[in-house]
């Protein structure tokens, strides 16, 4: 059947529709009888009816990798489950959803939550969880809301609960309403948690969740675009589909682009076919009107800045070395991190010359010094202290070293936390100090003060 979007709502034709097939789509609703009607629940069908290892082996074979921010390949994840296991395995997904600049997994939840329901299962299946939970974000009312009722459609249809599809095997899903912080993002946070304490992150080792996560049991925690793209590979087969995307960067993904382009919003690739360029300039319409490219964040807003003058060597498969602007950057893992940043959880944020990087970077700082857990100290002292350098900078109030003080205090914290929120608070002023100290050395002139604070003066002052 030939799909039709609402209006204004056309995929654009280098998008590759999977997980967001269904999304803005005429005629499609949240029920289980409309997803029934599309074939809904048959790959749980068929997965019951495979070896949950063998399930495992396809994922593993499909090559994807972990949606929510680091990347990691998911069915290698799976594998880390102790062989000797007697305690239950539980799974839980991840709809957190905090990092600054990523839309994607709200709109699976609110518009197909059966798709992530049977990729839940399929998975809980594989792994030998009977208990799973969805952390979603305290935010999300309305989402929990639709995901409850789409988890008693499944049970009702016999998709969920005890003896599944007279397969024997037996799972429930429970939504628990996220605590309203970032931290409850980062896994280990979120398991402490959904264990009823302050989501303060436990260290990795010991604590690695597949191992040591919810209760002490061995703990499979994934992001939601992850768990949907299971379904997918059981229809498809692993092999079929690794050949969607590149070799080590398979699949599709969901681009989330906000900022200074003509049309921001979702846009769902095939990971490593389409560049930059494409992303900005044929998806998102182009920059605005008269505007110049001066920087992208190309993951979310803790992966590292890239100025638009960026020229990289970047090493190919076969091993030679490739000069790439950041144009020409395709928009996969190995590449975006070969060029010093991250493709994160796929929220590209677009900056063009009307942007004051002091600005910016206040904007991140106060953020992340807002979210720091406070248990280590590197992380709750440092990420306030930079709010407080970097609003001194783009307040026109601060004296030309602090820009060096901010930068060392950024160095301070990288590498030495519990968590990743180390890497994530630092890494937006290390790179921003690294590409702009120009920009940011002259904002701490006496002359701007004052200027760069008020969002209409931002356009005078990017010219510093
Ligand atoms: C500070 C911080 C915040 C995070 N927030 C999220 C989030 O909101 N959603 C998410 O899926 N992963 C988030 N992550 C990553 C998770 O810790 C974890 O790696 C992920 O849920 C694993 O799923 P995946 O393998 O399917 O990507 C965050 C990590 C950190 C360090
Ligand atoms: S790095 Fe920051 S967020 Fe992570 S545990 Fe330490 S204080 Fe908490």
């Amino acid at each position: 059947m030939a799909i039709t979007y609402k209006s204004g709502k056309q995929p654009h034709p280098k998008e590759h529709r999977l997980i967001f097939r269904n999304v803005d789509r005429e005629g499609w609703n949240t029920s289980i009888e409309r997803s029934l009607q599309e074939g809904g629940y048959e790959q749980l069908k068929k997965a019951l009816k495979m070896e949950p290892k063998a399930i495992t082996e396809e994922v593993k074979l499909s090559g994807l990798r972990g949606r929510g921010g680091a990347g990691f390949p998911t069915g290698v994840k799976w594998t880390f489950i102790p062989p000797n296991n007697t305690k239950p395995v539980y799974l839980i997904c991840n709809a957190d959803e905090s990092e600054p600049g990523t839309f994607k997994d709200r709109y699976i939840i609110h518009q197909d939550p059966h798709q992530l329901i049977e990729g839940m299962t399929i998975s809980c299946f594989a792994v030998g969880a009977h208990l799973a939970y969805i952390y979603i974000r305290e935010e999300f009312p309305e989402g929990a809301q639709i995901l409850e009722r789409a988890i008693e459609e499944a049970k009702a249809k016999g998709f969920l609960g005890k003896n599944i599809c007279g397969s024997g095997f037996d799972l429930e899903i429970y939504v628990h309403r996220g605590a309203g912080a970032y931290i409850c993002g980062e896994e280990t946070g979120l398991i402490e948690s959904l264990e009823g304490k302050r989501p303060y992150p436990r260290i990795k080792p010991p604590y690695f969740p597949a191992a040591l996560g919810l209760y002490m049991c061995p703990t499979i925690v994934n992001n939601v675009e992850s768990l949907c793209h299971v379904k997918h590979i059981i229809e498809m087969g692993g092999a079929e589909y690794a050949k969607l995307g590149t070799p080590r960067n398979t699949g599709t993904r969901i681009l989330c682009v906000s900022g200074d382009v003509v049309k921001p919003g979702y846009y769902e690739i095939q990971v490593g076919k389409v560049t930059m360029r494409e992303v900005i300039e044929d998806m998102c319409g182009g920059l605005k009107p008269g505007r110049t490219l001066k920087a992208i964040i190309p993951g979310g807003s803790s992966a590292k800045v890239l100025r638009a003058d960026e020229v990289f060597k970047v090493k190919q498969p076969d091993g030679s070395i490739k000069e790439l602007t950041v144009w020409d950057i395709p928009m996969d893992f190995d590449t975006i991190a070969a060029c010093g940043s991250m493709a994160g959880s796929g929220g590209v944020i677009i900056m063009d010359d009307s942007r004051s990087m002091a600005w910016v970077l206040n904007n991140l700082n106060t953020f992340y010094a807002h979210e720091s857990c406070g248990q280590c100290t590197p992380c709750r002292e440092g990420s306030l202290w930079m709010r407080k350098i970097s609003d001194r900078i783009a307040g026109g109030t601060a004296s030309p070293d602090d820009v060096g003080l901010l930068e060392s205090v950024a160095y301070q914290i990288d590498g030495k936390t519990i968590c990743a929120f180390g890497e994530a608070c630092s890494w937006p002023t290390e790179s921003f100090i690294a590409k702009f100290r120009g920009e940011l050395t002259a904002a701490t002139r006496p002359e701007n003060k004052g200027r760069i604070t008020n969002p209409e003066t931002q356009v005078a002052a990017a010219a510093l």
